[in-house]
């Protein structure tokens, strides 16, 4: 006979809060549908605008290599880095409408919202060691929408963050972390600073651990 208070613990479940600034976790993968198909075919109509991103960036002497990007929300297609200028969709989203319709069904789009960009990483390409904050939280959604096979996503102490198409991941990017493409093929990502509801964290934290 389990004790009636064990009973009750067992039943108990972290919140979206607890999970995302307390449970240390480097990442978490979302429990959503990724329709990777029709995103990509949008991604071509819209690719040759993609923009160098962060080439100026020099990190252990060397610069990222074919890491480029394309917004979705914010300030213009082409202003890919943090501004404080009003974000918005830009005219990308208005000609990738599934991609659109995707982001709105997952995820909370208002005033707050921040980027949400395509990022394409060449094949051969790299993405050099960074981190893009100092407190420890889970922030940023990543969105493998073509992940390769042998493109690898790997952070400082936690190995290779195991990215593969139609998974999303909410990520703590206090941690350094770095990409390589030694593919053939190009990694297509969509990344998104747009609130998860809580009942998507919630869910997917159950998922992985109960
Ligand atoms: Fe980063």
């Amino acid at each position: 006979m389990i004790p009636k208070i064990l009973q009750k613990l067992n039943q108990q479940r972290p919140t979206a809060d607890w999970i995302c600034r307390r449970s240390g976790a480097p990442y978490l993968p979302l429990d959503i549908q990724v329709p990777t198909q029709a995103i990509m075919e949008e991604w071509h109509q819209v690719a040759g605008e993609s923009v160098s991103h962060r080439s100026q960036d020099h990190t252990i002497g060397q610069s990222h290599k074919g890491w480029r990007s394309l917004t979705l929300h914010g300030v213009s297609p082409s202003v890919t880095t943090e501004s404080d200028l009003a974000h918005t969709w830009t005219e990308i989203a208005h000609r990738c409408p599934q991609t659109r319709l995707f982001l709105e069904r997952e995820f909370q789009i208002g005033p707050d919202t921040g980027r949400i960009r395509f990022m394409l990483l060449a094949p051969g390409g790299h993405i050099m060691p960074h981190q893009d904050y100092d407190a420890p939280e889970l922030t940023a959604v990543n969105i493998a929408i073509h992940n390769p096979t042998g493109c690898e996503f790997r952070m400082m102490n936690h190995g290779v963050v195991p990215f593969r198409t139609g998974r999303a991941m909410m990520l703590d990017l206090s941690h350094r972390h770095w990409v390589t493409n030694p593919t053939t093929e190009p990694r297509i990502h969509i990344i998104c600073h747009a609130r998860v509801p809580d009942s998507t964290i919630e869910r997917s934290y159950t998922n992985s651990r109960y």
